[in-house]
């Protein structure tokens, strides 16, 4: 189906969406940022429930189209940038917009991202193995068949490790570098059947390939990075008092949320053993003579209800987490171009 026939996608029922525009606490006349627009679901609830101005943005060119058409259902109170959200601050200064009264983030790829086969971001379907989330991007031309065909055995295992946490990853690389040997790897199904060579299915468990998929398309996209980038920019750009609060889909990124509004409240940060070494917060020593730039808002992460994870499996793994700017300076400044 084109992006062109489901332009709103009135249908898609947004995950944790209710939930994540509550904590947002919403005043009309504020304007708001969603930077990961999607299917535009948290768009038109935020839209719905009060009077504000909403700038959305995402690195997937058919969001930004089913942007356009939300555009035209809200003249002068919506608009879509094409983008990421690492970089907000220097698009909403493009866009003329310098203050922002809250910000959402719901990381990760949309239903219809994972849902459309030639995308390459599913195990479920025979394609191309792609996985970019911005395709049309000059800068991002680097597909996950690049990664698999090219990377040394140790870097495919390190990456599978570290971004899919899988126990296998050794033999998973050893298995997918003596099948390129024979040819090219450039099918999703020719992965799924190297992985499901050396991981066995559990009984009622995940596909076997679930973690090298994640794995791929985490660091195909630095979606780590980006979380990292587009927190220390939400830093800058928020008012005091306004919120920032992110979905996430999955331990790695759910860590680096709670370091970093752990870092900023104030509060030392007991540092974790499981994260990414590539990450920057684990390496920020917790500066506690610096002014806190954020309060916590929420002291666990909160789940999905159970209603929810009925209706939509893929809420299962959700986790929201929430904060409040202070009117402390920003910890970090934009690093120059
Ligand atoms: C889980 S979906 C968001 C769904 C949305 N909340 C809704 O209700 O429809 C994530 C979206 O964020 C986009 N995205 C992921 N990382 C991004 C980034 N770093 N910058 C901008 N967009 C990003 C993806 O392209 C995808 O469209």
């Amino acid at each position: 189906m084109s992006s062109n026939s489901l332009p709103t996608r009135r249908d898609h029922i947004p995950v944790l969406g209710k939930e994540a525009v509550d904590w947002l606490n919403l005043d009309d006349g504020g304007t708001y940022l969603d930077g990961t627009f999607g299917a535009g679901g948290y768009c038109r609830l935020m839209l719905e429930t009060s009077n504000c101005k909403l700038v959305a943005i995402d690195r997937d060119p058919e969001a930004v189209k089913r942007g356009k058409a939300l555009e035209l259902e809200y003249p002068g109170r919506f608009q879509i940038l094409h983008g990421t959200f690492g970089e907000m601050d220097v698009l909403l200064e493009e866009a003329g917009i310098d203050k922002i009264d809250g910000i959402v983030l719901d990381l990760g790829v949309s239903s219809m991202q994972l849902d459309t086969a030639e995308r390459g971001f599913s195990f479920r379907f025979d394609a191309p193995l792609n996985m970019r989330m911005d395709q049309g991007s000059l800068t991002q031309t680097t597909t996950a068949a690049d990664i698999v065909n090219t990377y040394e055995e140790d870097d495919l295992a390190n990456l599978i490790y570290k971004y899919g946490e899988e126990r296998k990853s050794r033999w998973i690389a050893r298995a997918i570098c003596k099948q390129r040997k024979i040819a090219p790897i450039t099918r999703t199904t020719e992965l799924v059947d190297i992985v499901s060579s050396v991981v066995r299915r559990r009984p009622g468990g995940n596909n076997p390939a679930t973690k090298t998929f994640q794995a791929l398309r985490i660091f195909l996209n630095d979606e780590l990075g980006e979380l990292e980038r587009g927190m220390a920019a939400a830093e800058r750009v928020l008012q005091p008092g306004g919120r920032l609060v992110i979905v996430t889909f999955h331990s790695l990124e759910d860590r680096l949320v709670k370091l970093f509004f752990k870092n900023r409240s104030g509060r030392k940060p007991s540092g974790s053993r499981y994260l990414p070494d590539t990450s920057d917060l684990s390496r920020q020593p917790s500066d506690l003579s610096r002014q806190p730039s954020f309060s916590v808002l929420t002291g666990r992460a909160v789940p999905p209800s159970e209603e929810e994870i009925l209706s939509n499996t893929r809420a299962r793994s959700a986790r929201l987490r929430a904060a409040s700017r202070t009117d402390a300076p920003a910890w970090e400044q934009k690093v120059a171009a």
